[in-house]
């Protein structure tokens, strides 16, 4: 009857909001996505039917058989969860989902997650803002909606920190861009793979060094001073920047 669009958060099952737990405690079906960590599915009703529809990259196509899933779902079960990595409206899809379902006059309700974009630079000390040093952040994917890149020239500024999603296997490109754009080599870089999670590594580096990264997604890359600092760990941190 109502479609549920959860966010799942960053990784840990520890990060979901009360209402995201609850909301699949009640659930009778789940429509997960490849993202979402095992840890959030402990607290899925036991009793539900999971339906994993997993996307990699490229397998964007799928999405209208998604959609046209969840429609399906809303008329044989009350409670259907479609949960989504981080927050269901950044970079999510999860507009499309909403739309679609209110087309087929289906219920929705959104349930917001913490976003990978600010809690995945977090999980490596990062703050994404930081008094003197960054006085704003640009979230950004470095691909459009067709696959195009994202032109980076324009995003090139000394004072805003830069969050990319979906950008590791662009990474020479963006950092040529930036550079391009007005940045000095020696921007910050730090890049933060499958954060909140025991895999999770952190790179750092400048854009000039970006480029030659041994890194793999699902990674955030953050350009800017703010990449260079470790708040988990106040010592390393070049006082000079506070
Ligand atoms: C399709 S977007 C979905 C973003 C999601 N809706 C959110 O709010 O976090 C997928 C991208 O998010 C980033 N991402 C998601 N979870 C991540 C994690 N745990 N660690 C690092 N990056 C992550 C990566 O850039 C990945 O390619």
């Amino acid at each position: 009857m109502t479609v549920y669009l959860v966010g799942a958060g960053p990784g840990d099952g520890d990060l979901l909001t009360v209402r995201a737990a609850r909301v699949l405690g009640e659930a009778d079906v789940v429509v997960r996505d490849r993202l979402v960590d095992e840890s959030v599915m402990e607290y899925v009703n036991p009793q539900a039917q999971v339906i994993d529809v997993g996307k990699g990259p490229g397998e964007s196509f799928r999405q209208t058989s998604i959609n046209q899933l969840l429609i399906d779902l809303s008329q044989r079960y009350d409670t259907v969860v479609r949960l989504k990595g981080g927050d269901p409206f950044v970079f999510g899809r999860g507009g499309e989902e909403v739309l679609a379902l209110h087309q087929a006059g289906v219920s929705c309700v959104v349930v917001p997650g913490l976003s990978s974009a600010l809690s995945g630079p977090l999980a490596a000390g990062i703050p994404v803002t930081h008094r003197g040093v960054s006085r704003g952040v640009t979230i950004v994917s470095a691909r459009g909606a067709s696959g195009e890149m994202t032109d980076f020239r324009g995003l090139a500024h000394p004072e805003l920190s830069l969050v990319i999603l979906m950008g590791v296997e662009h990474r020479g490109v963006i950092a040529a861009q930036l550079l391009e754009g007005g940045l000095s080599e020696d921007t910050p870089v730090a890049v933060v793979e499958r954060a909140w999670s025991e895999q999770q590594r952190t790179t750092r580096g400048s854009l000039r060094t970006l480029g030659s990264f041994d890194v793999r997604p699902p990674a955030i890359i953050v350009v800017g001073g703010v990449a260079a600092l470790d708040l988990r760990s106040v010592k390393l941190v070049d006082v000079a920047l506070l």
